[in-house]
């Protein structure tokens, strides 16, 4: 048998090798060292528990059998109130006596035993849910009676919603569906969401409505909007030892319909307001919630809405005006009301006057959609990164609201207001709230929170910290955008079971590895946010690995070609600092590649 005190000292030893000199000089205690080991477990179990796609979807197809079961192991996770159900790994967690599961989780990243717990609980909840999938709602009643004391009163709800979700999985009726809607016919309407976040969205193939913008936002949403907004002044606190004086947040449109509104949840939570209903249950009226209750001082936001926010939430925006106009005019001390502070500052520098010093809602130009800083990333087209900054503010400097006379505001240039405004941002976020989509999935993430924080870097001159939110996870984290890339890369771009996914689309999974390669690049270009080894290990995997090289020319050269060029881009533009060689090697491929689109080869 191995002596461990050996293997102990052995991998010390290698610790204290490592090529990696962070590691060198971090680690020197046996405890130092067990901690990192937990940091490493846990996010490895971070990765693991990421829904990952493994393909796109093919109009009309139904799900697989094994997409399946991952589906129906989330949407078990969480409560189901409106279906009778709760969230399996709490009824575990309670059947073995192991106290909260949220208890758990919280502590597994620093206490070895309850990291154990945390992977009894979610073994016997992906068990249950596999021998639900292979033997029926029956089968997994009796596993988890026998192997986790959870009754079947308990259970059956659980598995009558996976029952009922699964047989929607099943069927499609999507190529019906747009035949008859060709037709002229009547499609039936569901609501639009996340299957995670509502099964209720299935079946798949109905005509999707959006929500009533005077509920927003929702009784839960405004709830989980306070956890949220409470993360991430945590997390900025723990970094800064102070509350940012001022930050910008993104809303989006699909977004707060998915959620009803916990985007606009967590910018009410932040200014330190609460949401108020009219007779008619409308939400028209915020209303302060004192200092005392409040417990910390009153953030100032910039909100950049989206074109389709606009749109869809304009009594939701008229809301947003409202509530900072409210916080600037309360009587309270600078030094716990940052809107105030910032206003007041803004009318003396700029010698504006309260209507221009206060405004904090911009979208575009009315009629006008995005802030094109994608295009110009993905099209090469700039030379300074202050310039995809500068374009954002170009594109989103259109003030909404209604000024203290009362008149309404719909889209006026307010250039110089945005500049000021967001010259005192320190914090910039955006809420993630979909297991689908993530930031280096579409464009459209970098090209927001990405534009803004350039905007922001220039007009603070400083790099503001950029945090996004996993608000569908149960303990609502909030990770550094840094964290986000690495995440994302490790989940999807380098996971075997994601580009093999792709790849069995042929062609179209081949340009969808590029463009996950090009956003990541978007964030190098707007955020400097990308590591080294994300773009060596990209060059490793997609290019110098002749094999794959091979099968990425022949299903679609053109995409093969732009990803070996992005990656000389991003050498190029100084966003990574790569071997010599291996870029000589890059660019042999790349020419290779150019003789093959031209049919020299
Ligand atoms: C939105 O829902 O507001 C949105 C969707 C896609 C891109 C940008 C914004
Ligand atoms: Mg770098």
């Amino acid at each position: 048998m191995r002596d461990p005190s050996v293997a102990m000292r052995n991998t010390q030893e290698k610790m204290q090798r490592s090529e990696d000199p962070k590691i060198n000089d971090s680690i020197h205690t046996v405890a130092e060292r067990d901690r990192r080991v937990l940091q490493i477990c846990e996010q490895l179990r971070e990765i693991e528990e990421r829904l990952i796609p493994t393909g796109l979807h093919v109009f009309g197809r139904p799900s697989q059998v094994s997409e399946r079961a991952d589906m129906l192991r989330m949407i078990a996770s969480f409560d189901r109130p409106e279906a009778g159900a709760r969230a399996l790994p709490d009824l575990v967690a309670e059947g073995l006596h192991l106290g909260s599961y949220d208890d758990i989780t919280k502590a597994s990243a620093t206490d070895e035993a309850q990291a154990r717990h945390r992977e009894q609980i979610d073994k016997l909840v992906s068990q249950a849910v596999q021998e639900f999938v292979d033997s029926g709602p029956e089968a997994a009643i009796t596993l988890l009676e026998a192997s986790a004391n959870v009754t079947s009163e308990q259970s059956l709800p659980v598995f009558e919603l996976l029952s009922q979700v699964s047989t929607q999985l099943e069927t499609n009726n999507e190529s019906e569906s747009l035949v008859r809607a060709l037709k002229g016919e009547y499609i039936e309407a569901g609501p639009g969401a996340d299957i995670v976040q509502n099964p209720f969205v299935l079946p798949t193939g109905r005509n999707t409505h959006a929500v009533n913008p005077y509920h927003i936002p929702a009784a839960l949403a405004f709830a989980r909007g306070e956890i949220v907004a409470n993360n991430l002044l945590a997390r900025y606190l723990a970094e800064n030892d102070r509350y940012p004086r001022a930050m910008a947040l993104v809303l989006w449109g699909l977004d707060n319909i998915k959620t009803q509104g916990e985007g606009v949840g967590q910018a009410l939570w932040l200014l330190g307001v609460r949401p108020v209903r009219d007779a008619l249950n409308r939400v028209t009226e915020v209303v302060p919630i004192p200092l005392a209750e409040l417990g910390r001082p009153r953030i100032d936001v910039v909100m950049t809405v989206s074109g389709i926010f606009r749109d869809l939430f304009s009594p939701t925006v008229q809301l947003l005006d409202k509530a900072v106009r409210l916080v600037a005019s309360l009587d309270e001390p600078d030094e716990l009301n940052y809107v105030r502070r910032n206003v007041k500052e803004q009318m003396n520098e700029g010698r504006c006057d309260f209507d221009e010093a206060v405004t904090r809602v911009f979208s575009n130009a009315p009629g006008n959609y995005g802030s094109n800083v994608n295009f110009m990333v993905m099209d090469s087209q700039w030379e300074h990164d202050e310039t995809l900054g500068d374009l954002f503010v170009t594109r989103k400097c259109f003030a909404y609201g209604r000024d203290s006379s009362g008149r309404s505001i719909e889209g006026r240039e307010a250039r110089v207001a945005m500049d000021r405004a967001l010259s005192r941002v320190e914090a910039t976020y955006q809420n993630i709230d979909t297991f689908e989509i993530g930031i280096t999935d579409v464009d459209h993430y970098f090209e927001y929170l990405g534009g803004v924080s350039k905007a922001v870097e220039k007009r603070s001159q400083a790099r503001p910290a950029i945090y996004l939110s996993d608000s569908l996870s149960r303990d609502a984290k909030i990770r550094s955008l840094e964290e986000t890339v690495r995440l994302e890369t490790r989940a999807k771009t380098l996971n075997p079971k994601w580009y093999e996914g792709m790849l069995n689309h042929g062609f179209r999974g081949v340009a969808e590895i590029e463009n996950h390669v090009s956003n990541t690049f978007g964030w190098s270009a707007t955020a400097d946010a990308v590591d080294d080894w994300v773009y060596t290990e990209v060059a490793a995997t997609f290019a110098l690995d002749e094999t794959m090289l091979e099968r990425l020319r022949n299903l679609n050269p053109h995409s093969a070609h732009s990803l070996v060029r992005r990656l000389l881009e991003a050498s190029g533009r100084g966003y990574w600092n790569a071997d010599p060689e291996l870029l000589d090697k890059l660019q042999e491929i790349s020419g290779s590649l150019e003789d093959q689109l031209e049919g020299v080869v």
